[in-house]
């Protein structure tokens, strides 16, 4: 295991992983991780996240029960739209230069749709990640609620850092909501929000070498004086 880091540190060796070798993440470790970022703040403490974790066979078994259906060709109505449409600026370029970056690196043109289809659909297979968790919230709470979501995600992204485990978010599990709710056994008022792979990268993955880029503070803090 390597060396613990510091928030900082694993605030900045954190990114998004999408391609994992398949050296096994122990459940014990996972649920140390999600009890720890369990301390995570919610509004009201109300602690609206509902998670439930895949790994070893079982996530075997769930990759194999997708794969089925990408292959197939079926789709499931979205559980929600990821994005406003349309996506204004600046969000939609800093959207497109992502996909762009990615894409460049694994050199597939705009020119190859198909490519760049089947690539997507990696997200289905958890970028062979050997473990990953679905975090599910009730379909009664709102926006205040989801923003918890996204702290606990957070939280168990940096504890995974900490402990040199990398993950994806992934909120393209959204377009699967029937067949990830019916494997799972959620019941109905669940409402499936984000997958989470988690696993070691792929060093000689060149998808890995992705860095996002972000936005200088002066575009999205203003210090009033
Ligand atoms: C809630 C959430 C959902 C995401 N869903 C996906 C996804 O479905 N597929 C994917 O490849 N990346 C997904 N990402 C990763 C983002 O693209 C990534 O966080 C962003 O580009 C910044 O890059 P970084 O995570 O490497 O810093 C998601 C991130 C978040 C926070």
């Amino acid at each position: 295991m390597s060396k613990k880091l510091s928030v900082s540190e694993a605030v900045y060796a954190r990114k998004s992983i999408r391609a994992f070798l398949d050296t096994p993440v122990s459940d014990e470790l996972i649920r140390k991780v999600l009890s720890k970022a369990s301390r995570a703040p919610s509004g009201g403490n109300v602690q609206p996240w509902r998670v439930y974790v895949l790994n070893g066979g079982v996530i075997d078994r769930f990759k194999a029960i997708v794969r089925a259906k990408v292959e197939a060709g079926e789709t499931e109505t979205p559980e929600y739209a990821v994005y406003p449409k349309p996506l204004k600026e600046p969000y939609r370029s800093s959207r497109f230069k992502i996909g762009e970056d990615m894409y460049a690196l694994l050199k597939i043109p705009r020119s190859d749709k198909p490519a760049r289809l089947r690539r997507l659909t990696h997200n289905f297979r958890f970028f062979d990640a050997p473990a990953a968790l679905f975090c599910f919230i009730d379909r009664d709470m709102g926006p205040p609620q989801w923003s918890d979501l996204g702290m606990f995600l957070q939280t168990a992204m940096l504890l995974f850092q900490e402990i040199g485990v990398d993950t994806c978010a992934q909120e393209a599990w959204a377009r699967w909501p029937r067949t990830v709710a019916e494997f799972v056994g959620a019941p109905p008022e669940l409402m499936l929000f984000s997958g989470l792979a988690i696993g070691h990268h792929d060093p000689n993955h060149s998808v890995n070498d992705l860095v996002s880029d972000r936005e200088p503070l002066e575009r999205f803090a203003t210090f009033l004086k």
